[in-house]
């Protein structure tokens, strides 16, 4: 079960990991990988946390690999 992040576009957390994954470091850039732009903006916040929860998680993951 997927949490709707962005209600205009239809985004849920997955499909914004996803462009996080593909390379999208801010929320404009997951808005572009799903071919939209922001209507009313509200789920800007939300993208953001993902973006950083998700790059810092993979920051963690290349630290843990160094440190091997
Ligand atoms: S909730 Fe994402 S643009 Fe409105």
């Amino acid at each position: 079960m997927h949490m709707i992040v962005c209600v205009c576009r239809n985004i849920n957390d997955k499909a914004v990991a996803d462009a996080v994954d593909s390379g999208a470091r801010r929320p404009r850039d997951v808005q572009a990988f799903h071919g939209c732009s922001f209507s009313c903006g509200m789920c800007k916040a939300t993208i953001e946390e993902i973006i950083a929860q998700k790059t810092q998680t993979k920051q963690e993951e290349a630290f843990l690999l160094a440190a091997e």
